[in-house]
């Protein structure tokens, strides 16, 4: 279950949001809880969730690991000193609003698992495909152009993250049928690739506290990624706890 807090909070409010969060989801066992600020935020988040089944996420990162002249722009290796474990690469916002790439997906997937993350790869169409039929050709060009260039153990440490983009901030989200279609679509590719399906597949696109049962009840649903719904504590554990086995909320 992971928080994708995109460009809020202040890292005065990420401890607030912290001190009511791990308290809330203390009781939950048998799946990852992730919370991903924004970079400047990270010393506090990590500082708060120290010793919790809370981990913390980066946003992005440069693809270089070596330090250098890339003004504005953040490695795996300050990103993993500073207590990040994740990192989400690839986000639909990125790739719409920053022109990332696939092959930019790939090269910054490679550094961040060189640099000891465990990368969260996005993928996910538009609406224009999606209407126009052309979904699985999208998540095919994604997945080979970006994921299948990995060596076959590299493969085997990243989650990915289904997230159409339609779905996204838009409060419209993929029926649990659609959201299955596309993970048993992806595990098709992975298994195509690397003969295993065997990877977390997350899903993104307005999660809240009311639809995670449904999409968490699809087999093919490894997890969510939250944008919104993971801003306010209440709703984050709530939605947390959808998927935990040994606690309710
Ligand atoms: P949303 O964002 O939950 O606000 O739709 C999801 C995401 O962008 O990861």
């Amino acid at each position: 279950m992971a928080g994708n807090w995109k460009m809020c909070k202040t890292p005065g409010e990420t401890r607030s949001f912290l001190e009511k969060f791990i308290p809330a989801v203390a009781g939950v066992s048998d799946c990852d809880i992730v919370i991903c600020p924004p970079f400047v935020d990270l010393p506090a988040a990590v500082e708060a969730a120290r010793n919790t089944n809370v981990a913390i996420g980066g946003q992005n990162l440069h693809w270089e690991s070596k330090d250098g002249a890339f003004t504005g722009e953040i490695s795996g290796r300050m990103l993993k000193e500073a207590g990040a474990q994740w990192v989400i690469i690839g986000h639909s916002e990125r790739r719409q609003y920053f022109h990332e790439t696939d092959e930019l997906v790939y090269k910054r997937t490679v550094a961040a698992l060189a640099a000891g993350l465990k990368p969260i790869v996005c993928v996910g169409e538009m609406l224009k495909e999606r209407e126009s039929g052309q979904t699985h050709w999208v998540l095919e060009r994604q997945f080979n152009h970006g994921i299948a260039k990995l060596a076959p153990e590299q493969f085997a440490q990243i989650v990915i993250a289904y997230e159409p983009v339609w779905a996204i901030g838009t409060g419209r989200t993929a029926t649990p049928d659609i959201a299955a279609d596309a993970h048993r679509f992806i595990r098709g590719q992975a298994v195509e690739k690397f003969g295993s399906g065997d990877v977390r597949i997350l899903y993104g696109g307005s999660v809240k506290p009311d639809n995670i049962k449904g999409l968490m009840a699809q087999e093919e649903i490894d997890g969510v990624l939250v944008g919104g719904a993971s801003l306010d504590p209440d709703s984050f554990a709530t939605i947390c706890f959808a998927s935990s086995s040994s606690a309710s909320h």
